[in-house]
């Protein structure tokens, strides 16, 4: 669709409902916002009328109180997903050593260390754009590294992690094709698509997260509500011993597999 010249917020809110933006009246405060000029208003209108996603428009994402860097093809971090941190940052011991692996933009981890005191954290994921990503977010935070799931940590921290962080991708795969167009378009299937049942990532993770935890460690994952009853017996049967949490205000479901203390 093509957009006209944008001058005035009633002139972009229109142009944001003609396209089929439900939240039209904020995200044409926020456009305004974020040009600079007239000409880079139009470009963004015209951006976010075409289907990107508002925050690749904006390049950023609002999350636990914070604006994160999103770069285009990067998972945007949802707000159902600040559940998680608030469930880790809960369970965190003092100078926790945390990792956030599959990290995308690096958010969660972001997050967490900004909430507790003094946390050594290690993120990780497999995209090249999301590491760049993650690595603007972190700054000086923590270490940000590349590859697949545990594979690029520092050995010394096996056995050392008190929370990991891992908002992995749970969508099924049949049902990837039925998210709306802006995850399903613009952000990386290997971002979304968990397999199968959409556990396939989890499985892996939780096969491996006992040899990184710490005595009484914790995993913590999001699944959907139809993976939950899964989702425990993965957790249970890799050793640890899982609880569920639910947020229905978030509609938000995390799994939390927590390691033997020592005895
Ligand atoms: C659902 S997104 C979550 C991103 C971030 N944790 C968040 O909540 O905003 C899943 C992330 O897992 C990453 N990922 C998928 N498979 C991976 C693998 N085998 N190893 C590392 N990262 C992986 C994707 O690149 C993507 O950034």
């Amino acid at each position: 669709m093509s957009v006209h010249p944008v001058s005035s917020l009633s002139t972009t809110v229109l142009a944001l409902r003609r396209a089929g933006c439900v939240f039209a009246e904020d995200e044409a405060r926020l456009l305004h916002e974020a040009a600079a000029s007239p000409d880079e208003l139009s470009a963004l209108v015209e951006r976010r009328a075409a289907g990107l996603p508002l925050e690749h428009v904006l390049g950023w994402a609002e999350f636990h109180g914070r604006r994160i860097a999103v770069d285009s093809g990067v998972f945007v971090p949802r707000r159902r997903t600040e559940f998680l941190v608030a469930q880790a940052a809960a369970l965190a011991p003092r100078r926790a050593v945390v990792v956030d692996l599959c990290c995308g933009s690096g958010a969660l981890g972001v997050a967490l260390a900004t909430a507790l005191d003094r946390v050594d954290l290690h993120a990780c994921d497999v995209e090249p754009a999301a590491v760049r990503c993650a690595r603007r977010n972190v700054g000086d935070l923590g270490e940000v590294y590349e590859g697949d799931l545990f594979a690029p940590l520092p050995v010394r921290l096996r056995g050392r992690v008190d929370v990991l962080l891992a908002n992995i991708p749970y969508v099924p795969t049949a049902d990837v094709e039925l998210l709306p167009a802006e995850a399903r378009v613009h952000e990386p299937r290997v971002a979304l698509d968990g397999g199968g049942d959409g556990l396939d990532v989890m499985r892996r993770v939780a096969a491996e997260a006992p040899a990184w935890l710490a005595p009484g460690g914790s995993l913590l994952v999001e699944a959907s509500e139809r993976q939950r009853d899964v989702a425990v017996e993965i957790l249970r049967a890799a050793g640890l011993t899982p609880r569920v949490r639910v947020s229905e205000e978030l509609y938000a479901t995390v799994v939390v597999g927590t390691a033997r203390p020592v005895t």
